[in-house]
């Protein structure tokens, strides 16, 4: 615990932010990572998570690049977070209609085999095409938000998306129609799987902040 808190406290700190807000946010991250979902992890089998993966790849590609922006790309995103939304998809604390079908028949390791799978997939990222949306964005995820608290985007996701395992996905490269409605549906409360985390900063960004992060982070690599 010495060694966790102090690290903590440091990735949870956005600049400008008022004290209150940090430490409480800091406290709901380190309560999470001490209480802990899904413990330790069974190991995933490549191969077999390549031939399970046939199920998937209607949606979201064949190597785990999706080419409907409304469906995520999971090529490249971490084993840890893959394997948690397909055990939230499948408890129910994250809700999705079609998801909760596709999971539906997986145990665990067949979650675990997916999941090894799709985060050696190479992620394709292209160049963001808005500049000025893209700009705005940028500040939010490097700075935040002083005034209305929003914290630094990168204190968790990492400065350039890539996340930081086991607890806080990749955002870069995603689709920005797909962060964009993951980001609505925290603040408006119907994605809740998130311990509190996402849906407390989501709740305080604005409809304009959200699209143009999104759009940053989709250009991101
Ligand atoms: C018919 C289309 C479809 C199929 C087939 C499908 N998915 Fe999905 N998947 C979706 C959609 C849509 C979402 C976004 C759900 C939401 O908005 O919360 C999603 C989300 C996910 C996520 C969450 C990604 C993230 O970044 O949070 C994972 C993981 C996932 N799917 C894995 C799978 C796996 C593994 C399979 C095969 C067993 C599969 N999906 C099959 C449509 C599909
Ligand atoms: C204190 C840490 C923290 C900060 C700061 C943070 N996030 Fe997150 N974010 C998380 C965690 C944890 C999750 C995964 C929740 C879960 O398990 O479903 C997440 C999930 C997300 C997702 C969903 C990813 C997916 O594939 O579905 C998006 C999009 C996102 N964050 C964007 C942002 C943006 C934009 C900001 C800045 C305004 C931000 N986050 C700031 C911790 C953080």
């Amino acid at each position: 615990m010495g060694g966790i808190l102090p690290r903590i406290g440091v990735m949870a700190r956005a600049p400008g932010e008022k004290n209150m807000a940090k430490r409480s946010l800091t406290l709901a991250v380190v309560f999470w990572l001490l209480t802990g979902v899904g413990g330790v992890h069974a190991a995933g089998d490549m191969e077999a998570g390549k031939a399970k993966s046939a199920a998937c790849l209607a949606c979201h590609g064949a190597d785990g690049n999706s080419i409907n922006p409304e469906w995520p790309s999971l090529a490249g995103q971490m084993q840890e977070y893959l394997v948690k939304q397909l055990q939230d998809f499948k408890s129910g604390a994250r809700k999705n209609a079609i998801m909760a079908g596709m999971v539906a028949p997986l145990l665990q390791q067949d979650m675990e085999d997916l999941a090894v799978y799709f985060a050696s997939q190479v992620l394709k990222v292209s160049a963001s095409a808005d500049m000025e949306k893209a700009q705005e964005g940028q500040r939010l995820y490097r700075g935040g938000n002083a005034q209305t608290l929003v914290s630094a985007c990168m204190s968790c996701h990492g400065p350039s998306g890539q996340g930081i395992p086991p607890r806080f996905p990749r955002v870069s490269g995603q689709h920005a129609v797909y962060s964009e409605s993951q980001l609505l549906a925290f603040k408006a409360g119907k994605r809740s799987n998130d311990n509190e985390i996402m849906t407390r900063i989501a709740f305080r960004m604005s409809e304009s902040e959200i699209k143009a992060v999104a759009h940053y982070m989709s250009g991101l690599k």
